[in-house]
């Protein structure tokens, strides 16, 4: 059920040409190498059917995403696309996969018998995913994946892919990221010969596909980086392709009033206007996701930045003003422009958390307008 919030002035817009502008970059800076556009957690927030449409008209060819639920709803809209599922899925969920033609992410031999047990009679496809050093998912040897590989001999399981995922591939220090490359290649060496000859590899994210295009084998994940953003702040210094981000985030003034010296905003009267001062109202607050920890924020009007002040509200904010503005004047949360005065990364920097986190956690109360939609 659509939960957006239509009527009332607060909303995202996405732009669907930075989008394609984005994987249109990597498929060149891979020489071509294929892109799987990763559109789970609803396409970090943007959209997934909007941004799966968007990424495959540029030429990405796969969808991947991390539950079997996202793999369903994508295979409604797009018939033919393969699409794949990285994390776990239950074994009783093989059939459905099969049927839907959705690939399933393995790497336990229990799984693997399980999943027989499971399959009526079409195929299943699997791609094998390797434990190179993240520690999350995986085959940690050869021999756990001898034994994998056995066990899907005379079945309908086919393994049609093998791929890994890198921990450190944003970082400045890179050791750990080629150790775990350097595994990989050791591991594949000594399995390949049991795996068929058309299986496709894939071991990077957007850090080590920006980083390292020569080294990614037969494709890429392409994630953060397809809605505009560098994975992290050395690869934004070094600036391997030239990103556009897709998100942008609005509202607009609802209220203005002049406040006294020593008047108090909102919840717990924290705040005491220090002078005579104009404040304004926006609706969103943090039942869309705009948390308290956003207080202080600064935001902008026209060309200036305005700060948060007092406690964030459930559904409303305060802004401290130089001047009386228009009611419905637009307040800019976070911009898409490269002139735009806040990004992103700011968002994050103030929460001291990654750019990946504030899109996935601005809630579906706000809804998403597409702007170029072919
Ligand atoms: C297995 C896997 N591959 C690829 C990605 C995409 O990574 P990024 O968004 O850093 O490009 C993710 C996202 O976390 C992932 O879990």
């Amino acid at each position: 059920m659509d939960k957006a919030g239509y009527h009332r002035d607060t909303w995202i817009d996405i732009d669907l040409d930075a989008i394609r502008h984005n994987v249109r970059e990597m498929k060149k800076h891979l020489l071509d190498k294929e892109v799987f556009a990763v559109v789970k957690a609803d396409a970090y927030g943007h959209g997934e059917v909007e941004v799966a449409q968007a990424a495959l008209e540029a030429g990405a060819t796969t969808l991947a995403v991390a539950i079997l639920d996202e793999a369903l709803r994508l295979r409604k809209h797009f018939k033919e696309i393969p699409i794949i599922v990285m994390g776990w899925t239950s074994p009783d969920y093989v059939q459905l996969a099969a049927e839907n033609g959705i690939t399933l992410t393995a790497f336990q031999t229990e799984w693997i018998e399980q999943a027989k047990g499971q399959l009526e009679d079409q195929d299943l496809s699997i791609h094998l995913k390797v434990d190179t050093g993240m520690g999350r998912i995986g085959i940690r040897s050869v021999e756990e994946a001898y034994d994998v590989i056995r066990a899907c001999n005379d079945s309908n399981i086919r393994i049609t892919g093998v791929f890994t995922h890198f921990a450190t591939a944003d970082e400045e220090d890179l050791k750990y990221f080629h150790q775990q490359l350097g595994a990989f290649r050791q591991w594949l060496k000594q399995v390949k010969p049991y795996l068929p000859d058309s299986i496709t590899i894939h071991i990077g994210n957007s850090a080590a596909s920006m980083r390292f295009p020569n080294d990614m084998y037969d494709g890429v994940r392409f994630g953060i980086s397809m809605y505009g953003l560098y994975p992290s702040k050395p690869i934004k210094a070094e600036k391997p392709i030239n990103l556009k981000p897709a998100f942008a985030l609005y509202s607009k003034l609802i209220h203005v009033k002049w406040i006294h010296k020593g008047d108090a905003i909102s919840y717990g009267a924290t705040y005491r206007a220090p002078e005579d001062e104009w404040i304004g109202t926006i609706p969103i607050g943090y039942g869309d996701g705009w948390i308290r920890k956003l207080q202080n924020f600064e935001i902008q009007i026209e060309n200036q930045l305005f700060p948060i002040v007092g406690r964030i509200c459930m559904d409303q904010c305060m802004i401290k003003l130089d001047q009386r503005y228009e009611l419905g004047t637009t307040v800019t949360l976070i911009g898409s422009q490269e002139s735009s005065l806040v990004t992103m990364d700011d968002v994050a920097d103030h929460l001291e958390t990654i750019n990946y986190e504030i899109p996935c956690m601005l809630g579906e109360r706000i809804p998403r307008f597409y702007k170029n939609k072919h």
